[in-house]
């Protein structure tokens, strides 16, 4: 469907979406914000390049090398670069311990790795320039490409079970998410190394993490520090191991266009075909038949975690799920008033924690507020598999956001109020993909 001429409030909204990207660059790559992360974020700057290929496709590349000048030897691309060096953000790039490792490179990063949404931005950018064949770009970054997806399958999933998995809630990018509480709890009582949070000078502490929270992310990076982030200690070693169903749906999605990018260059496939095929039996065993929803893994403790969140419903994006189980996710979960849909204490799609969990918190981080990122893969995940009216009802929303509360972090999904950092690039970004797309079925 092309939906026409934009309107003039559009229009208005694309350039002041447009404005914000452009006052958070910095060098070759956009700050998520200004004040509150003021380096680059592997998620967040694929979801900036999104955007960005709406409307300034040579920028939206800028943005992607740079981030790839992070890559390391092992493939790994880290889930924070400091282009820059120290800044008012804690953890300070010392903090992580990864300056000295023969793998890292010669930017200072963080040390392990965030959701693989980059092979979907550059399919979007290859797109714009008539398909990968006559892409340059993605011809250059298809090897980085390969490299990381094939260190997140050795690294990760070293005994091959087709889910790879993570070893910090941070490298989930929905940090303190509740999926996340039991396998936390399993640590007991910890001891991080000396540390001081910064997070909330620019964010109200009610809007971020908890002190214990905190002090568990901060004890496994010391943990990890210690084994000098080697893949193997961290697999064999590390105290947190999930295979992560959001993640695990994003390198699905990321894979399915790595694939397309592959034949349309005349590249191998066979790897990425068998990383797929392997993965659809891995969705098999997170699926819970009983409630109707896909839960993490964890593999320490062989068992699911059962959590009621905005991951559960993320198979969607992935285009993994049977048309039998994507229903179920939508009519017994996604419409229902007690869980995601507006009523029952809520106005807008989509709180990312279910509002019956006992840990639902509507302006806490990843404890319930709405953030952008969750509403657009899923709004892609719905027109796929034929929900056209959810999904145009979950971009109104998306935009209906934003035109309310400007381009923030994450809202309250209760009435829409703005919640975390302000002047959020990924807000901006998707907001601009959201209007300029010309088609419904964008798969
Ligand atoms: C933070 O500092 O809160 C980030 O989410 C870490 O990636």
């Amino acid at each position: 469907m092309n939906r026409g001429v934009v309107a003039e409030w559009q229009r208005q909204l694309v350039e002041s979406a447009s404005r914000l990207l452009a006052e958070n660059r910095s060098g070759g790559f956009t700050r998520p914000s200004s004040g509150q992360y003021p380096h680059q974020w592997n998620w967040d700057s694929a979801f900036i390049a999104i955007g960005l290929a709406r409307i300034d496709a040579g920028r939206a590349r800028d943005e992607l090398l740079t981030l790839v000048r992070g890559q390391w030897s092992s493939g790994m691309i880290p889930h924070i670069v400091y282009h820059g060096g120290a800044s008012s953000y804690f953890p300070s790039p010392d903090f992580w311990g990864t300056d000295e490792l023969a793998a890292a490179p010669a930017v200072t990063t963080s040390g392990f790795t965030q959701p693989p949404i980059l092979a979907t931005a550059v399919r979007k950018l290859a797109e714009s320039s008539g398909g990968a064949g006559q892409d340059p770009f993605a011809r250059a970054l298809f090897p980085a490409l390969m490299s990381w997806h094939r260190w997140l399958h050795a690294a990760r999933d070293p005994d091959g079970s087709g889910l790879v998995a993570i070893i910090h809630p941070w490298e989930s990018g929905t940090d303190n998410s509740p999926r996340f509480v039991t396998a936390l709890e399993r640590l007991g009582a910890v001891t991080p190394p000396p540390y001081l949070r910064k997070d909330q000078h620019f964010v109200a502490p009610a809007e971020r993490p908890v002190a214990g929270d905190y002090d568990l992310f901060m004890y496994l990076i010391g943990r990890y520090r210690d084994l000098a982030w080697d893949d193997a200690l961290l697999y064999r070693e590390a105290p947190f191991l999930v295979q992560d169903v959001l993640f695990n749906s994003v390198l699905y999605r990321a894979e399915r266009d790595l694939l397309s990018l592959a034949r349309e260059l005349g590249e191998e496939t066979g790897e990425i075909e068998g990383w797929l095929s392997a993965a659809r039996a891995g969705f098999d065993r997170l699926w819970d038949e009983a409630s109707g929803l896909y839960f993490d893994w964890d593999v320490r403790a062989a068992e699911p975690l059962v959590e009621n969140t905005c991951a559960s419903l993320s198979p969607l994006y992935a285009g993994v799920c049977t048309e039998g189980r994507a229903q179920r996710l939508v009519s017994e979960h996604l419409l229902n008033e007690e869980e995601y849909a507006p009523g029952a204490g809520s106005r807008y799609f989509l709180p990312t924690v279910s509002k019956n969990s006992l840990h639902f918190e509507p302006r806490r981080y990843w404890r319930g507020p709405i953030w952008l990122n969750i509403n657009w893969l899923l709004i892609k995940g719905l027109r796929e598999y034929g929900f056209t009216e959810e999904a145009e009802v979950m971009r109104n929303h998306t935009i209906e956001l934003v035109r309310r509360s400007g381009f923030v972090e994450y809202y309250d999904p209760r009435d829409g109020s703005p919640c975390g950092a302000a002047n959020f690039s990924w807000s901006a970004a998707l907001v601009i993909d959201l209007l300029l797309e010309d088609e419904v079925q964008d798969v």
